[in-house]
């Protein structure tokens, strides 16, 4: 038989979704892949109950349904400032996650450099495999995950460096990027001639004083910055699908043609009953977001009594805890993972899946969970020592 391809040798299934099969055998609670176990607003499933008798049923317009994109362009332009045409400056995809493809595929061709923060979340070396193209990794230091101005230059000045992609706010390290660091990021991106590809699913998930700013808002980076993100973060609806890129004319028009050959389209009930969604007031936004304060605080109060330390993130929904305590002398990260989901029962990501460093002490935990899915887990935490040492 010929050789496959040889692409998979540089990236295996995605540790995050391994957990969730894992949980789910151990009958764990999953803190690992980032979704929530509380319901989506209620005018949306009441709509799609609705959409459900009523249709549509069959191939909706590729690009996405005419009015799920009129009210994404008033919504999102609506927060990015900026008026967009539902024409042509959007696509609708299946999550974010087709998006991200989509694009690697229509700005890059094979050998390209596209640049990425470290840690990162995990699929975007897969990604930027898949489109033959080489990451370059610039590190984000912890604790506070700054970036070194000359280390990320340095790495703009490498030959064939066609973009940056960026994840703000960030999973798993909650930075969400100060108006300054975005601006001289776009210095960067203008001056080497780079494109910005930036995933925005936590647009509406941020803390305290900070504040979601778009790439795309800044000066001089409309023309080269696209914006992915979806309805799976803001409007508690993983399992839906909907996702959409954002960008000027010339390049969503390469976007469109990978999405039309990659996904032909999206589900058209789920669209349809996603308008509402799109509606919302700005009270929906502010609401959500206290949400999310809550369950941060909830859990990470609960975290410090346990005595395990974390990152506090500025937005986002995930905290990367310190396991360093619990190891055993030569244990991996992943099997600690695999371990504290079948013992303490409650599962966590390995930091080896978003680290290009060396690191093998930190696991994610996410806490888009209702208040008592997250007293249980932490519940189980605190006999962490116990069960692990
Ligand atoms: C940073 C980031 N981007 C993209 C995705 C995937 O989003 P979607 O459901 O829109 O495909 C996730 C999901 O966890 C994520 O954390």
């Amino acid at each position: 038989m010929k050789e496959m391809s040889r692409r998979n040798q540089y990236f295996t299934d995605s540790v995050i979704r391994r957990m969730t099969r894992i949980a789910i055998a151990n009958n764990a609670i999953n803190l690992a892949q980032g979704f929530p176990d509380f319901d989506p607003p209620k005018e949306m499933t009441d709509r799609l109950a609705e959409v459900a008798a009523t249709g549509p049923h069959q191939y909706p317009i590729t690009m996405g349904a005419p009015n799920f994109r009129r009210a994404l362009a008033k919504k999102a332009g609506r927060f990015m400032g900026r008026t967009l045409d539902p024409e042509t400056d959007m696509v609708v995809t299946i999550g974010s996650t087709e998006a991200m493809v989509d694009t690697l595929f229509a700005l890059t061709n094979p050998g390209d450099k596209i640049i990425m923060f470290s840690p990162y979340f995990e699929n975007y070396h897969a990604q930027t495999i898949m489109a033959d193209c080489e990451p370059i990794f610039v590190p984000l230091v912890p604790p506070v995950f700054n970036f070194d101005p000359q280390v990320l230059e340095d790495a703009f000045k490498q030959p064939n460096v066609k973009a940056i992609l960026i994840c703000n706010p960030s999973n798993p390290s909650g930075k969400v990027f100060t108006r300054e660091e975005l601006s001289f990021i776009a210095d960067l991106c203008i001056k080497y001639d780079v494109y910005a590809i930036m995933d925005e699913v936590y647009e509406h998930i941020v803390y305290d004083d900070n504040k979601h700013i778009y790439m795309n808002s800044i000066p001089g980076m409309w023309e080269r910055t696209v914006s992915c993100s979806s309805l799976s973060k803001t409007y508690s609806v993983t399992g839906w699908r909907l996702g959409y890129a954002i960008a000027p004319q010339p390049i969503m028009e390469r976007i469109k043609q990978y999405h039309d050959f990659n996904a032909v389209g999206c589900a058209s009930p789920l669209m349809e009953a996603a308008v509402v969604g799109l509606e919302f007031p700005d009270s929906y936004y502010k609401e959500f977001g206290d949400h999310y304060a809550h369950m941060k605080k909830l859990f990470t109060d609960g975290l410090k009594d346990i005595g395990i330390p974390f990152t506090d993130p500025q937005g986002a929904y995930f905290v990367l805890a310190n396991i360093g305590p619990y190891l055993k002398k030569g244990q991996s990260d992943v099997d600690f993972c695999v371990k504290m989901t079948e013992k303490v029962g409650v599962a966590a990501v390995p930091g080896s899946s978003f680290f290009r460093e060396d690191i093998n002490d930190i696991v994610r935990l996410h806490f888009a969970k209702k208040d008592e899915t997250l007293y249980e887990a932490l519940n189980r935490l605190a006999d962490i020592k116990k069960k692990m040492c």
